[in-house]
C-alpha cells in the first residue's frame, strides 16, 4: 500500500508531498503504521530516498487523549481508532488537521481551544454544586478530549474567528453548571462566541469520537437560566 503523507518540517518551512510503502496489514490501525514506518532508523520514501521520521502525536493509543487526531482520506479522525482494514483504495493519504498552525508534518497546535476559553472569561471563580439532573449530560459532555475534529469539520470555524464552535458551546455548559456567580457571564460569552456564529451544521456532531451529543448543550444553553 502506498501512503502519502503532508509534511512539513517546522512552522517556518513549506509543506511537501511525500509516500512511502507500507506492507498491508488490515488489522493495524494508522497509528500503527505511523510507528511501523518510524521504528526504522533508514526510513525511506518510495523512491528510495532517506527520508526523516514522520512527526506525529499519540499518547494513549486507546481513542482517549485525542493527541493522534489528522485527517486521514479527507476525513478528519483519530488516527488510533483508524484502522487500515476500513480505508478505500490502496493509497491512504494523510494530512495534519488544516485548522490549526502546523508544528511538524501531523503536529499541530490546538492551544487556540484553551486560549480562546481566556479570551471568553469563561471559567468558574465561585463553585457551586451542578443540579442532579445534569449529571448524566455533564458526564457526556465532560468526554471532550479536546481533539480538535469538531472545529475541523465545522463551515463557521476558522483561524481568528469569534466564533469559537462545538468544544467552546460543550465547555460553557459544564462551566455554567458549576458556576456560581458568573453563571450570566458564561452565558454571555456562549452567545458571543458561539450561539451567533452557529449555523446548526451539526458536522460536529457526525465526527466527535467521544458522541459528546453537542445539540444537547446548545439547547441546555440556549434556555433561559434554570432555577436553582
Ligand atoms: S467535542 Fe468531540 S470532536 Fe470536539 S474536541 Fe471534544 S471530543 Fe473532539
Ligand atoms: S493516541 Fe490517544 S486518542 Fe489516539
Amino acid at each position: 500500500m502506498r501512503v502519502k503523507i503532508l509534511r512539513q518540517a517546522s512552522p517556518a518551512t513549506e509543506p511537501y508531498w511525500q509516500e512511502f510503502r507500507y506492507d498491508y496489514n488490515g488489522n493495524q490501525t494508522v497509528a500503527g503504521m505511523l510507528d511501523e514506518l518510524n521504528y526504522k532508523d533508514d526510513l525511506v520514501d518510495i523512491n528510495g530516498d532517506p527520508a526523516p521520521r514522520i512527526g506525529w502525536e499519540c499518547s494513549c493509543l486507546q481513542g482517549m487523549c485525542g493527541a493522534c487526531a489528522m485527517v486521514i482520506n479527507n476525513r478528519p479522525a483519530l488516527a488510533c481508532e483508524t484502522f487500515l482494514r476500513d480505508l478505500k483504495g490502496d493509497t491512504i493519504v494523510i494530512e495534519p488537521l488544516k485548522k490549526f498552525k502546523t508544528i511538524s508534518d501531523l503536529v499541530v497546535d490546538r492551544g487556540v481551544i484553551q486560549e480562546n476559553l481566556k479570551k471568553a472569561d469563561a471559567y468558574i471563580e465561585e463553585y457551586k454544586g451542578a443540579q442532579a439532573k445534569e449529571y448524566e449530560h455533564m458526564y457526556a459532555a465532560g468526554k471532550c478530549l479536546k481533539c480538535g475534529l469538531c472545529l475541523e469539520v465545522c463551515p463557521n470555524y476558522g483561524d481568528g474567528s469569534t466564533f469559537y464552535g462545538a468544544v467552546f458551546a460543550n465547555d460553557c455548559y459544564l462551566i455554567a453548571s458549576r458556576s456560581g456567580s458568573r453563571e450570566n457571564a458564561i452565558r454571555e460569552s456562549y452567545k458571543t462566541n458561539f450561539a451567533k456564529g452557529c449555523s446548526k451544521a451539526l458536522s460536529c456532531v457526525d465526527v466527535c469520537p467521544m458522541k459528546i451529543p453537542t445539540l444537547a448543550s446548545i439547547a441546555k444553553m440556549n434556555r433561559k437560566r434554570p432555577k436553582r
